[in-house]
Order: C-alpha cells, then structure tokens, then sequence
C-alpha cells in the first residue's frame, strides 16, 4: 500500500547519509520520502465509502460507533431529498393527488411551495411510482444557467425512438439505439417543433419533470414550456409536464397564461402534520437504532413546524450529540443543544454587517416584532406587509405602528427591503422583505429555542 511506502525510513539518493544542507536544497520543491509527523494529526475519515453499512440498527454496531455515525447521516441527512420509499414518511394525499392529476385527468402539474418543504422528494417517489407504471419518466433539475433548447434535447436522447409513431418495433437493431433526440435537427429547438415530435410518441405515456423550476432566469425558457404545455393540451399527446418550484401559487411559477390554465393542475405542499414528522423520526431509529423518547421528539416536532427539513436537521444534531456521549437515547437537551448549533451556524453563515446588526440594541428591543415577521415571512418569495405582521402578533398589535416600525429599519439600519404591491383593490401597499436570507429562518429557530426554553 501506498501508505506504508510513505511512512518506511528514506534511503538511497537524498537518504540520511547526505549533509543536512544539500539534503535541503536537493528536496527543494519535491516530496520528501520520510514520515512527516504532523500527518497523523490531519483529520480522516473513519469509514471507507465502499463499506455496507449496518442493516440490524445499532447493536451489532456498539463495537464502531463511526457506523452508527454514518447510518444517523444516512438516515436523517438534511442536504438531499428522500429518494428511498424506506425513507420517506408521510405525503399521502398529496402523492395521490399528483398521480390521480396525471393518470385520471391527464393533466399537466404544477407542485409549488417553500424552500425545503419537500417537493423534490413527492418528485422522485411519484416517479418510481409511475416508473413501476411503465411511463417514461424524464428527470431534469433546472439550473440557473437552464436553457429551453439544452434541456429538452437531453431530454429526447433518453426517449427511444421505438417509441415513435413512424418507426415499426420490428426494424433493425440499429434503429433501436436511435432517439427523439436524432430528429431534432440542428437549429435550437422551440415548442411547437417538440410538441410536434412529442405528438408522435405511441406504446407508452412520458412524463417530463421539470424540478426546481423557479430557478430558470431565461425567460424565453419560460415562455416555450407555456407555450409546450399549450401545443401538447391541443394535441392530447401522450406527454405530459410535472414541474416544480418555490412559490406561493401557481401564477409565479407560470405567469398569467389563460389558455394554458384549464390544462393545469395546481399542487400546493404545505407544512407537514406533526405525525408525519413523527414519522421522520421513527423511521430514523428504525435504520439507526437510536431512540427518541417523546421529550426529545416533542420538542423536536415543535421547533420544526412543519418543516421536514427542521425535522431531519434537529435530529440529526440531536442524535449525534446522543452518539458523542455513547448513548442511543436522544434527550431534550440534546435537542436544545443540537438546535443551538444550527442557529450558531447560521449566525456564522450571515453577512457580518447583518450578525452586528442583529446584535444591535435597537434590534434586539424589537425582537417580538421581527420574529413576527420572520414568521409573516413565510411566503416562499419572503415578502409580507404590515398587516401580516401585526396579524402574527396576534391581539392588541397596530398595523400602522408596526409599518413604522418596519421603515425605521430600512435607512441605516437596513434589514428590510420594501417595494410597493401593484395586486388588491386598495390601491399600493408597501411589502417588505428580509434582506439577507437566512434572517428569518435564524430568527424563527431562536423563537423556538426560546419557546422550548420555557
Ligand atoms: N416525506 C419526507 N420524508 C422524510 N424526509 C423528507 C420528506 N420530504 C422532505 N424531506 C427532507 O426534507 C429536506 C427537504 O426536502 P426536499 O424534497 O429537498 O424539499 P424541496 O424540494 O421542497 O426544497 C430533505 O432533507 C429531505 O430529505
Ligand atoms: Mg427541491
């Protein structure tokens, strides 16, 4: 192994029998053979990627707590979306409901809502689902970057040509290698051409996906999925679009387009129920082992409100403070602590100018007011107005007073951005925003920090 070779005294030229200055000199700007003993003190990691990690939870791992280590982040990673039907708790009426929107009413499908709320993971387990079914399910996760033409011929090099209504199952075998991607032609490829194309698809159903849609800043890109939506509705083509993005409704995500709208279905994800949070937790100490007593997941249901990210993220911290201290029972203060981490975390992650704000004594006095906010922020754009506010502050709060309060943190003090709404009867109403993301998210942790303190 290399590693030994690394360590074994040096020998032979530049060996120890030269002068110590020439020895020097001889190795500048080249790797020296002999152990360098600062090496043994860089961090590694403790488990090789190619091990199998344990399947009967923690006991037969007692012996390598580095395993149960990497179950807990296997099983409550907040960073990625549930792939696994093992991993995925909850969601059934929304599952549902988007495969009755395709299956039944052959509908196109819009799944909006927060940041984190769970619409990439609803995706992938829809799309096993209709996998199982024998559609064809075309995945694409837009980027900013996304263009229409980029996107929709990778798209077509993943359908088959068998699948075209010109091409008989029974030509040669070099046809079969060949896909809707080989018809498209050199010059970028806009809506009508691939509806046209898409019309042609016989012997199966196709189901595209477009994932985090909102991210597309082209808005060409934009406009030729309106567009496609339209063509495919008119043709009744067996292709049909599942797209998904952060939004509060369904305009944001598609614009005002009347004609294409009967075509739509409108999915919302809302906030998890507290049992399907629940369940996040049980289905970890299932992989894992570990347990949560009802102190420790109470508390953690009620940090996360709703958010299955909060869920996964509280527990996962909670649980390795658990593992840290060689425990497989997770306890409140292990919450508490976990949930401190977090919200260090993401002071840290801040903009300095916004941690010294946040300091700020005039800040810090209008704490209730802010956490409010923080929560009226929970549009998936982030902008609320006075009145959403005062509303989360419940009785007795005044709307004018708090809209006063909100300007006098946009001058130099400058945590808010404003605009003025162009929507309602009533004319203009100022709507405010957190600045730096991440404001209210800290913000709404510390609330249930200090909440759960109590
Ligand atoms: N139904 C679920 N069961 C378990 N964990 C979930 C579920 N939905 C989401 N999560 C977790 O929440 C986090 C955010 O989910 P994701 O699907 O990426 O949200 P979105 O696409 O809305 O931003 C991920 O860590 C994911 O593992
Ligand atoms: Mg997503």
């Amino acid at each position: 192994m290399r590693r030994t070779d690394a360590t074994r005294p040096a020998t032979g030229a530049g060996g120890p029998e030269r002068s110590g200055n020439l020895r020097a000199l001889t190795f500048l700007g080249r790797p020296r053979l002999d152990p360098d003993p600062g090496l043994d003190r860089l961090p590694r990691f403790s488990v090789s990627a190619t091990e199998d990690l344990v399947e009967g939870g923690l006991d037969e791992a007692k012996s390598a707590p580095d395993r149960a280590r990497l179950a807990l982040a296997e099983a409550l990673s907040a960073s990625q979306p549930v792939t696994s039907r093992d991993r995925f708790a909850g969601r059934f009426d929304l599952l549902e409901a988007l495969i009755a929107a395709v299956e039944q009413q052959r509908a196109h499908v819009v799944v909006y809502g927060e940041r984190g709320i769970g619409k990439t993971s609803i995706i992938h387990m829809f799309a096993e689902a209709a996998r199982e079914a024998r559609y064809v399910v075309l995945y694409g996760s837009c980027g900013v970057a996304a263009t229409f033409d980029d996107m929709f011929r990778s798209f077509a090099a993943q359908l088959p040509l068998l699948y075209h209504a010109g091409i008989s199952p029974t030509t040669e075998e070099a046809e079969h290698r060949r896909t809707f991607a080989d018809l498209l032609g050199d010059s970028p490829v806009d809506a009508r051409r691939l509806a046209e194309l898409f019309g042609q698809v016989v012997g199966t159903r196709v189901i595209v996906v477009l994932d985090e849609y909102d991210r597309v800043a082209d808005i060409n890109f934009r406009r030729e999925v309106a567009e496609l939506i339209k063509n495919l509705s008119d043709r009744a083509a067996r292709v049909q679009v599942v797209l998904t993005g952060v939004a509060s409704n369904l305009e944001e995500l598609i614009g005002f387009t009347p004609s294409i709208r009967r075509n739509i279905v409108g999915l919302p994800v809302g906030p998890m129920s507290e049992a399907e949070m629940r369940e996040i937790l049980a289905k970890a100490e299932r992989a894992t082992g570990l347990s949560f007593p009802p102190e420790a997941a109470d508390l953690i249901v009620t940090m996360a409100g709703g958010s299955p990210y909060m869920t996964r993220l509280l527990g996962l911290r909670s649980a390795s403070r658990a593992l840290d201290d060689a425990r497989d029972t997770v306890s409140a203060a292990d919450v508490i602590a976990g949930a401190e981490s977090v919200l260090a975390e993401w002071n840290n992650g801040l903009p300095r100018r916004t941690q010294v704000l946040l300091r700020h004594p005039e800040v810090r006095s209008a704490w209730p007011m802010l956490i409010a906010a923080a929560r009226a922020s929970g549009t998936p754009d982030g902008w609320f107005t006075a009145d959403d506010v005062a509303g989360e502050m419940g009785e007795g709060a005044d709307a004018e007073a708090v809209g006063q309060q909100l300007d006098s943190y946009l001058g130099p003090i400058d945590l808010f951005d404003r605009s003025e709404t162009t929507a309602g009867d009533f004319g203009r109403e100022p709507r405010y925003r957190f600045r730096a993301q991440g404001v209210a998210q800290l913000l709404a942790l510390s609330a249930a920090l200090a909440r759960a303190g109590r």
